[in-house]
This record gives structure tokens, C-alpha cells and sequence, in this order.
């Protein structure tokens, strides 16, 4: 069976004022009445053949993700929980190894928490046609469409088919969160995808490529883990060998370096939400195409986003492509095509304004 590994340690700000760092988007019910993370592992159930998930996240969160994964009746085989985040090359690091105590062939499918794949059946699809390369030690990534040159994601070329193994080509080149003007050659290339975050990764092949690429992660997560305090499913790996490990993540780690990264091109109508205009496009919307939850009413209004969690009511008139955000720690108004720009709030809000 495959593991189904879910990241679930970062604390997003571009959806301020409603993700801060107590409260993350994977543990909201951001698109459905279920939490991101709710809905990742819902996605890899034990009746499609996957193994019970594994959650890695911050000790902080603890208390959440037993709660929430207690509310869907899917007990995790393990909850690693990191006194401070290193990045995703240690957080995978960590099933990893405790995979490889107990089986030495196992399987893990990292996921992130917080991302929104609305064909699922496409999603179980290309894991499918990926796991025979990755039970043969590739390391496998997803590809999604490189739609636009968005400067967050890494870009994938897409190399040669791999022989005998339908859908599975491999990676002529990995680049990851390149210059925008570089990303702007890659999509007008035509043969690069965005890594979707997904991999599905053999615990022993990806322990072989720390070991030439990183190995100082490798060292800080063994240590971590032999001195780990474990309170079955809870696993807390020792706090002083944990935080020795270097801060990278694993696309930097490893996939920019490995000769063995494979990629599955797949189209799931995948998101990883990353602001409030890509919420708007991923949530339900009404025949005026604004999007509501929450106590909002609209008069003449489209094409807007009126969320409203803990704060006072919104009524929209007269108003167009706008997204008004109402919570208790603060009100956001702003024309949609300004999302990427959360971020300038969020500075000024930190710098105590
Ligand atoms: N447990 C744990 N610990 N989880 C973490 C940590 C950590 O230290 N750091 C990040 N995560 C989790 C996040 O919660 C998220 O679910 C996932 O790992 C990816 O981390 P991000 O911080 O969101 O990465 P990114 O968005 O900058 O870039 C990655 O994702 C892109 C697609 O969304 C890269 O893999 C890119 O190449 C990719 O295109
Ligand atoms: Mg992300």
C-alpha cells in the first residue's frame, strides 16, 4: 500500500486577514465544510488501497490535527511533530525513516495540506501510472500545465518517455521558483510543467538521494528521530538534532540535483490556493458569479468573494470584482486583480501600523 505523507507545517499569509500563523489555511474549511487537510486525506481513502496517512506538522498544531483527523474516523498510523519547521527535505525525511524501520520497500505519497484537486479520479489515475517507476526508485513528481509564468512554483522540462512505462517521461531539467523572466521562457517554451508539491517517492530512494545531495538533513533528521519521544501515533522528534538540520526544501534538495526525478503530466484541476482571487476561481459560485459564504448579501453586485468568518455581516451594492474578506482580527477590501499584493498589508500590519 502507499503512504500518503501529508505536510501540513506552513503557515500561510496571502489569504491575511484570515490565515495567520495560530491558524493556517489547512486547518480551515476553506473551499468545503471540511478543513484542507480534512480534504487531502479524504482524497486517499483506505478503501482505494492506501495505507492510513501519516501527518507531519509543528508541535503547536498537535492538539488540531488529532482533533481533525478524529472527526473523519481516519486514526494516522503517525503524527510527526517538529518543534519548529526545517522545510519539506526534513519534514519528508522524517516518515521516511520511520517507514524504513519497519518496511524496506514502502511507498510514500507527499502531499501538501493546503491544495485543492477537483478531479480526483484523474489524481488516482496518474498515481497509478506512476507507481511503477517509483517502486523501481524514481522519483516520481506531477506535472500541471505551466499556465502562466507564476514565480512561486518549480518548473519541470519534460524529457524522453520512459521505456515500457506509459505516461511517465523524464525530467530534462528541474528549476525551482526561477526569475520571472526565466519563468517567462519556460512557458513560452511550451515543454515545462509546474511541480504540483506532489511526489510519490520510494522511502529508500529518496534516504540514497539526502545522503549524496543533503546529507546534513539526513544526519539532523536520523539523530532526531533515534532520540524521538513517541507517543504512539504522536512522534516528536528531539528538538536539538531537529533544529540542527538546514532549512531547505526538498525541491532545492533534491529534485534540482537527483538524475532520478521522473514526471507524470496530469490535469486534476489542481490550486494551491495561493490568494484570494484563486479562492474565487476554485469555490462555488452563484449565477452572478459571486462567491459568499457567510453572512453577505449582494444587490447588483458580480463576480465578487464576500467572506465573512467572525467578523460583521457584508452587504455588496452595486459592487464588481472585488473581494471583501470580514473577520474579528480585521476587514480586507480590494479589487481581485490585486491579490498578489496581500502581501504588502501583511508587512505594513507587522511592522505595527
Ligand atoms: N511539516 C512541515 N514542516 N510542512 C511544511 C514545512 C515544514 O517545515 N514547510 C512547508 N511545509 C508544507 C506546507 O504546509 C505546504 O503544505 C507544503 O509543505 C509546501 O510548502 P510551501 O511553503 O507551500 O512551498 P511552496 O508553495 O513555496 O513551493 C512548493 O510548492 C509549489 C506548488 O504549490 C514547491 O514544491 C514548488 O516547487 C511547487 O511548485
Ligand atoms: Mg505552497
Amino acid at each position: 500500500a502507499i503512504h500518503p505523507v501529508i505536510l501540513s507545517g506552513g503557515s500561510g499569509t496571502r489569504l491575511w486577514p484570515l490565515s495567520q500563523s495560530k491558524r493556517p489555511k489547512q486547518f480551515i474549511p476553506l473551499i468545503t465544510d471540511k478543513t484542507m487537510m480534512q480534504d487531502t486525506a479524504l482524497r486517499l481513502p483506505a478503501h482505494e488501497g492506501f495505507a492510513e496517512p501519516i501527518i507531519v506538522s509543528s508541535a503547536g498544531h498537535a492538539d488540531t490535527v488529532i482533533e481533525q483527523m478524529r472527526d473523519m474516523d481516519m486514526p494516522p498510523s503517525a503524527v510527526f511533530l517538529e518543534p519548529a519547521g526545517r522545510n519539506t527535505a526534513a519534514a519528508i525525511t522524517l516518515p521516511a525513516l520511520w517507514l524504513l524501520e519497519q518496511q524496506d520497500d514502502a511507498l510514500m505519497l507527499v502531499m501538501p495540506s493546503d491544495h485543492v484537486i477537483a478531479d480526483v479520479d484523474s489524481f488516482r489515475r496518474a498515481i497509478a501510472l506512476a507507481l511503477p517507476a517509483a517502486a523501481d526508485g524514481q522519483l516520481v513528481v506531477f506535472g500541471i500545465h505551466a499556465a502562466h509564468a507564476e514565480t512561486g512554483y518549480g518548473y519541470i522540462a519534460q524529457g524522453a518517455p520512459l521505456p515500457g512505462v506509459p505516461g511517465v517521461y523524464e525530467v530534462a531539467k528541474f528549476v525551482e521558483k526561477p526569475t520571472l523572466a526565466v519563468a517567462e521562457t519556460f512557458v513560452a517554451d511550451g515543454g515545462y510543467h509546474w511541480n504540483g508539491g506532489i511526489f510519490l517517492l520510494s522511502a529508500r530512494s529518496y534516504i540514497e538521494e539526502l545522503r549524496q545531495w543533503a546529507p546534513e538533513v539526513l544526519r539532523a533528521c536520523a539523530e532526531a528521530l533515534s532520540n524521538a519521544r513517541r507517543e504512539n501515533p504522536l512522534v516528536y522528534p528531539e528538538a536539538s538534532a531537529f533544529l540542527s538540520s538546514p532549512d531547505l526544501s526538498i525541491d532545492y534538495a533534491v529534485m534540482e540535483k537527483t538524475q532520478k526525478a521522473v514526471v507524470v503530466p496530469v490535469e486534476m484541476g489542481w490550486s494551491d490556493v495561493g490568494s484570494w482571487e484563486a479562492l474565487w476561481a476554485v469555490r462555488d459560485r452563484d449565477e452572478n458569479g459571486n462567491c459568499i459564504k457567510g453572512a453577505a448579501l449582494t444587490v447588483d453586485a458580480q463576480r465578487n468573494l464576500l467572506y465573512v468568518e467572525d467578523g460583521p455581516p457584508i452587504a455588496a451594492l452595486g459592487l464588481e470584482d472585488m473581494i471583501v474578506v470580514s473577520t474579528a482580527s480585521g476587514i480586507l477590501v480590494m479589487p481581485r486583480s490585486r491579490s498578489q499584493d496581500v502581501k504588502k498589508v501583511v508587512e505594513l500590519v507587522k511592522s505595527g501600523h
